[in-house]
């Protein structure tokens, strides 16, 4: 007989829910916030209200979706932390009580290890060990995932996040929230050549990253060149791609860097920020070249979702780890409260 697990994810701005049958994901639904993007950011009020709003009709089409119902589940995993704690905890009561009702276990996800494994969705038989660079609104993190439950941290980000780098740059670009696709789409007919941004090295740690310098030189860079007029055409392509190119290639030259240094031959991209066409395919060319193998995530599974959970939550599920009614959700971790470009950029 197929076991079913129903998955839950809330943490920031997305809420989704998804099924996943026997390890493999049967259906996920995804809805995304868009009352955030006049404000530049995500508001945690208004995320709340709305994953209230939109939780059970997710799960309930999430359901629809795989051909099950409620009666047979056999266990609902959710994620717990890291986030915005009234966000986490809307998914967290929600998948409580379907366990109360439903007499199942509950399964505590963490966000980053869902990210980290969410490039088994599509390649449940990847081997380990890989070096996972977790791109994303709210980290810019890399480890060496050396089995499922055994991840060592290896590198963070100092400031911002490479996404919020892009967000804070498609500001200053008068280009709205999320800027990251904006950055992308525009950079797509400029030159990355065209002007120097910094790299966002940290002199003092070999492995950390900061994009913070960058975001201001970008914005010197405008007020010296354009004095408050906002650059278009031509002009704002060259601009986007420079940019860009600035945070591909400190993402790319760092990954390597520390892949080389651990010995590591696998490397995956995932989180938001994967679906860049131009990380996707500098890093796909540089993992050429060295030798290394490259994977990566389908754009619905970079961004947060709820198969990402389902599949770190069917690993727990079947290794017997279950969480108590008593979990609470946890904002922990670092700078997960920190996404989007509504922080002072
Ligand atoms: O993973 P995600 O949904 O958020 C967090 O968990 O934090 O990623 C959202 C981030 C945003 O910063 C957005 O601008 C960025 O991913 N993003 C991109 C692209 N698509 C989304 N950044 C660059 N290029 C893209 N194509
Ligand atoms: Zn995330």
């Amino acid at each position: 007989m197929s076991r079913s697990l129903l998955a839950i994810e809330s943490s920031c701005d997305e809420t989704s829910a998804a099924v996943v049958c026997d390890g493999r994901v049967a259906s996920l639904i995804i809805s995304s916030q868009t009352e955030h993007g006049i404000w530049g950011g995500v508001v945690p009020e208004l995320a709340s209200r709305a994953h209230l709003a939109a939780i059970a009709p997710v799960v309930t089409a999430a359901l629809e979706q795989a051909h099950t119902e409620f009666s047979a589940l056999q266990a609902v995993a959710v994620t717990t932390e890291p986030g915005l704690v009234g966000s986490l905890l809307v998914g967290l009561n929600a998948a409580k009580g379907i366990a109360v009702a439903l007499g199942i276990p509950l399964i505590s996800v963490h966000h980053i290890e869902a990210h980290l494994l969410s490039v088994l969705i599509d390649n449940p038989d990847m081997q380990f060990p890989y070096l996972g660079l977790v791109v994303s609104g709210g980290h810019t993190l890399l480890y060496d995932v050396k089995g499922i439950g055994r991840y060592e941290l290896l590198a963070a980000t100092r400031d911002d996040a490479a996404g919020e780098a892009f967000d804070k740059g498609a500001k200053l670009l008068g280009l709205g929230y999320p800027g990251g696709p904006a950055i992308d789409r525009i950079a797509a007919d400029g030159n990355p050549q065209a002007h120097a941004f910094p790299r966002g090295f940290v002199k003092t740690s070999q492995n950390d990253f900061s994009f913070s310098g960058l975001k201001t030189s970008l914005r010197y860079f405008l007020r010296d060149n354009y004095h408050g007029i906002l650059p278009v055409g031509r002009e704002l392509a060259d601009i986007c791609a420079s940019y860009q190119e600035a945070i591909v290639d400190t993402l790319v030259t760092k990954t390597m860097r520390v892949a080389a240094s651990r010995g590591l031959g696998r490397i995956a991209v995932v989180g938001g920020v994967a679906a860049n066409s131009r990380l996707r395919a500098s890093m796909r060319e540089e993992c050429e070249r060295q030798g290394l193998e490259y994977h990566t995530v389908r754009p619905v599974h970079g961004t947060d979702n709820a198969a990402m959970i389902g599949i770190a939550g069917w690993h727990k599920f079947t290794a017997g780890e279950t969480a108590p009614l008593t979990t609470t959700a946890k904002a922990s971790m670092i700078r997960a409260e920190r996404k989007g470009g509504n922080t002072a950029a």
